[in-house]
């Protein structure tokens, strides 16, 4: 009988991590995976979007549970994962275990459940750690990892922090970055200037930026600086804004909206845009300047494209992406960001390199190591 396998996604980060699992497991003839989807990201640019940039399967099972508070979006997921792994139980088809990417509500809801009702819990991109507990996401790494019994690293600091926190050396796997995977199979198919002219953007030279947690955008005293030295910045080089939902907003909440423009000559400002699909974010990220982010992923995608990396937050749980990578902590310093950018733009800024691991074969070692 084939070992079922319950793969987990929910929001816009988990799609590009469980597409090359997906398809690593399904390699198995004695496998059989069950595609999950919360439904936590619901429009369908930060979800429909992604599953035909990535050629990924439709979801087999969608719980809807959508947004609401933490504690109402990690219920809902909780409620109804339970009830899949319930009904699996009582048709005679058990789950062998769940697999959860990442750390968003979704996962650590999963998690949750899956552990009370002793189906065993993977976590992909597990040990990773910020120590900074205002981040909801830390909660969610911090109990996702509790509630795993396997655990699939993507830098060397996960497994030290998994060994301080006292787990087995047995569970940790070193295995690379699955989110990497995704970025190494899809960039030859990734045509640039055709994606810019597309959208309307023809730009010899841009820079890129993403911004939507809520210790940056949720404060117009935050939010407001930062936007600021982006569009004086933007005069010199042009800065791509693909605005997140949240951000969209707050900006029109704040009263922004007129920092957000295409200057007078057509080819500079801090121009706004949709949220991008994979490809096209992919094409746009893998060609720029310069990338200012205060998002996890893009950390990590900008170390692997050799790309300077700006990062809007006080601290990273991916500290390779600075200490060997092109990323550079900020906060949301606008000052130091503007003094930064200035680096980019004269070349003085450091060059990095790809951390070991991060070669495209992540998700088969995750594989071999489950179906092992
Ligand atoms: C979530 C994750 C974050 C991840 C981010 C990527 C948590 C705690 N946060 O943050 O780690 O980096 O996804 O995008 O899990 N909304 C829409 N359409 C959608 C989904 C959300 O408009 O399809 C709006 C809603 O107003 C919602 C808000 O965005 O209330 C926040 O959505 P939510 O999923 O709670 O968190 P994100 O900020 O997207």
């Amino acid at each position: 009988m084939s070992r079922v396998f319950g793969c987990v996604v929910g929001a816009r980060p988990n799609f590009m991590k469980m597409a090359p699992l997906l398809r690593a497991l399904e390699k198995n003839d004695d496998v059989r995976t069950v595609l999950i989807h919360t439904g936590q990201h619901y429009d369908s640019q930060l979800s429909d979007v992604f599953f035909e940039d990535l050629e990924m399967r439709r979801p087999d099972i969608h719980l809807g549970v959508g947004s609401g508070t933490h504690g109402r979006q990690t219920a809902l997921v909780l409620e109804a994962v339970e009830k899949v792994l319930l009904e699996a139980n009582a048709a005679g088809r058990p789950f062998h275990r769940l697999i959860v990417v990442g750390d968003v509500n979704s996962t650590m809801a999963a998690a949750l459940a899956a552990a009370k009702l002793q189906v065993p819990v993977a976590h992909v991109e597990a040990g990773l750690r910020s120590f900074d507990r205002s981040m909801p996401e830390e909660i969610n790494r911090i109990v996702t990892d509790v509630l795993a019994d396997l655990l699939f690293v993507s830098e060397p600091s996960g497994v030290e922090n998994l060994r301080r926190e006292g787990r087995p050396s047995q569970q940790s796997h070193l295995v690379g970055n699955v989110m990497i995977d995704t970025l190494l199979a899809l960039l030859p198919k990734i045509r640039p200037r055709e994606t810019l002219r597309r959208l309307g953007l023809d730009f010899d030279a841009f820079g890129v930026v993403t911004l939507h947690r809520p210790s940056n955008v949720d404060q117009p005293d935050t939010l407001a600086p930062l936007l600021e030295v982006l569009a004086e910045v933007g005069k010199t080089l042009p800065i791509l804004f693909p605005i997140h939902p949240r951000t969209q907003s707050r900006i029109w909440e704040f009263g922004l909206e007129s920092l957000l423009r295409i200057e007078g000559d057509g080819k500079s400002g801090l121009i706004p845009l949709p949220p991008l699909g994979y490809r096209d974010f992919l094409a746009l990220t893998s060609s720029a300047k310069v990338i200012i982010t205060d998002s996890g992923g893009l950390q990590e995608e900008s170390t692997a494209l050799g790309i300077p990396c700006l990062t809007l937050r006080p601290n990273t749980e991916r500290p390779v992406t600075v200490e060997e990578g092109t990323s550079t902590l900020v906060g949301n310093d606008a000052a130091a960001l503007r003094r930064l950018l200035g680096d980019v733009l004269s070349g003085r800024y450091k060059r990095g390199r790809c951390p070991e691991l991060w070669d495209g074969r992540a998700a088969e070692r995750i594989a071999a190591v489950l179906t092992a």
